[in-house]
């Protein structure tokens, strides 16, 4: 698949476990020979890499980037600003906005800058904006004010001024009053020299009620206008239980169609699944009766989704 992809020039990611990463082979081996792209799914959260107001704990992510670059793929870095996942001396120290601030700034600075030219592009900002388009009431909104998301890229491009830069979320793809609120931000950012370059669109939907995905393409279509790179950035597609061979074939046509919008979109550049093996994946412990979300099987075994990537792939 890695190889298919990079004649398509696309880039095929997925998000990556420290545990199995460090302590399975074929998890190793099947993730460097099937993608170009790795996404830490959780070792450079706020928490992990954080963990106390002195101390920052580099080992895992210095893993995963490690292995990127043994198997030449690019690495997405997850992510910067984010409501959850934060550390108890963030959330409950006493701060005041200038406090505050100098603390996130000192943390985009050391992360950054620890990997300036080893991580490629960034998450920013992570789920910022609420379903009705406003920004999401979050620790973040409500201690440093509103203009701490872009006030985060400038932090994060004199970090590293090379590294492209994400503002991400979920429940975006389609038009809709996210979409449009993400939409204006970038567009005013844009115009104002904030510096940002990439839309990550994160794509955690079902079988039985995918996205229309003429929408989403719609949406990457007017993103890309901007002059905005697009990413899919946590794509995965949750079965509903029982899983039988008709639902996994629906889920492998989903994965296919996605695939085929994104190649006929210039600004689409990367597509990343959260997870490939369903041996490991977020989704039973977040949604009852659902699973399977992935391309490859608890047995490392490929899927009809991987399959269906293939074949989208190999087209001429
Ligand atoms: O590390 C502990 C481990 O020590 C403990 O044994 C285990 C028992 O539950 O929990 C482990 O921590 C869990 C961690 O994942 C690592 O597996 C946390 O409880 C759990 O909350 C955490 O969940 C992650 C979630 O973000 C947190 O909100 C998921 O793995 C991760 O896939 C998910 O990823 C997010 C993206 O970052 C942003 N977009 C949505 C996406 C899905 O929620």
């Amino acid at each position: 698949m890695r190889q298919l992809a990079e004649r398509r020039d696309i880039h095929i990611g997925a998000a990556v476990a420290y545990e199995p990463l460090a302590q399975e082979q074929l998890y190793a081996q099947i993730l460097g020979k099937e993608f170009n792209l790795l996404t830490p799914e959780n070792v450079m959260k706020f928490e992990l890499i954080h963990p106390d107001p002195e101390r920052y704990d580099f080992l895992a992510a210095d893993f995963l980037v490690d292995f990127a670059k043994e198997n030449a793929m690019r690495v997405h870095g997850h992510t910067l600003v984010w409501h959850q996942q934060l550390p108890g001396w963030v959330v409950n120290g006493k701060w005041n906005r200038d406090t505050l601030a100098e603390a996130l700034q000192a943390h985009i600075a050391a992360v950054v800058g620890r990997y300036r030219g080893r991580v490629a592009t960034w998450d920013v900002v992570n789920e910022g904006i609420d379903e009705n388009g406003a920004l999401r009431q979050t620790f973040w909104l409500k201690n440093l004010g509103e203009d701490y998301i872009e006030q985060a890229f400038r932090w994060a491009h004199s970090a590293d001024p090379e590294a492209l830069l994400f503002y991400n979320d979920y429940g975006a793809e389609e038009i809709n009053r996210k979409s449009d609120a993400i939409y204006q931000m970038a567009q005013e950012f844009l115009k104002r020299g904030v510096p940002i370059h990439g839309i990550g669109l994160q794509m955690h939907i079902t079988e039985d009620n995918p996205p229309d995905l003429e929408k989403v393409q719609r949406n990457i279509h007017r993103l890309g206008e901007l002059g905005l790179i697009v990413h899919i950035t946590e794509l995965d597609i949750r079965i509903r239980e029982p899983v039988s061979k008709a639902k996994l074939d629906h889920q492998a046509e989903i994965y296919g169609a996605i695939l085929k919008m994104c190649l006929e979109e210039p600004a689409c550049q990367a597509i990343v699944i959260w997870g490939f093996t369903d041996k490991y994946s977020w989704i039973p412990y977040f949604f009852e009766h659902y699973n399977d979300a992935l391309i490859f099987d608890r047995e490392y075994q490929p899927k009809p989704a991987y399959l269906e990537l293939v074949e989208i792939l190999s087209e001429p």
